[in-house]
């Protein structure tokens, strides 16, 4: 166990195996995880919508789905929705879920690489991602693709974890990643190392201002953020010029 938490060995190209492995209890840990908070953040992206017809949406790391589910089952405007992600198992579980929802003529899943797009450039009126962009070796390679595929003024919308600002509540925070995240995790899905590596990948990521300055640096305009549940979860807007 201790060298397992010195040295959790995975690369963050190969991130997506770990989902391979965990995708049985990824939904029911999630849930756990985020005292059930998970389903209301993916919620809070149905504010981003664009407000016109037939919008095409990109889901990427789209993991069970949960995103395009969300969104398409609730947003009459979008006419269609892909959902990519490098887990086949979790592309399986999401199309389940997909066929008993009747969603098939609306969302469609396909294994793909986020930071290797195989779409078109202009293609996309909204791309989001939530909780994938920590997953993969550089964000800016996945800000590229999300901004090449994209029509003028399509929207990216990412949400990912953050750490909270004020230091008494990120002190508790930590405590809570570092400790009782790997255990549940661990005692759950049967892979404790999987979820070192993700607790840490949380801790690593370059959330709030320097996530906003990559944004604006791959070409997006009017860039925001919005912190939710004091700073754990974070959702980064910003639309291509
Ligand atoms: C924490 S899950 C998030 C799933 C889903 N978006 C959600 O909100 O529950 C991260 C997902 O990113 C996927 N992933 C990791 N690297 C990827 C990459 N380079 N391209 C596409 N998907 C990737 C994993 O397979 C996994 O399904």
């Amino acid at each position: 166990m201790t060298t397992l938490i010195r040295n959790p060995d995975y690369s963050k190209a190969e991130s997506w195996k770990i989902f391979d492995t965990i995708y049985r209890r990824y939904d029911l840990l999630n849930a756990i995880l985020s005292f059930g908070l998970d389903k209301n953040w993916r919620h809070k992206l149905l504010k981003f919508v664009p407000a016109k017809p037939d919008v095409k949406l990109l889901d990427l790391a789209t993991g069970t789905s949960d995103v395009a589910i969300t969104l398409v089952q609730n947003c009459d405007n979008i006419k269609s929705a892909i959902g990519i992600d490098l887990s086949e198992n979790m592309l399986h579980l999401g199309r389940e879920k997909i066929t008993n929802l009747n969603l098939s003529n609306r969302i469609s899943l396909q294994k793909g690489d986020a930071t290797q797009l195989s779409f078109l450039n202009d293609e996309f009126d909204m791309a989001t991602m939530s909780f994938g962009i920590r997953n993969v070796e550089n964000p800016m390679f996945v800000l590229k693709e999300i901004y090449r595929v994209l029509r003028t003024n399509g929207r990216a919308v990412i949400l990912e974890f953050s750490l909270p600002k004020n230091i008494a509540i990120k002190f508790f925070y930590l405590i809570y990643l570092k400790i009782c995240v790997p255990l549940l995790g661990g005692l759950i899905s049967g892979n404790f190392k999987a979820y070192i590596y993700l607790n840490r990948t949380i801790e690593k990521f370059p959330y709030g201002e320097m996530f906003i300055r990559m944004m604006k640096q791959c070409g997006f305009k009017n860039v925001s953020a919005q912190s939710l549940m004091l700073g754990v979860a974070t959702i980064y807007v910003g639309e291509k010029s």
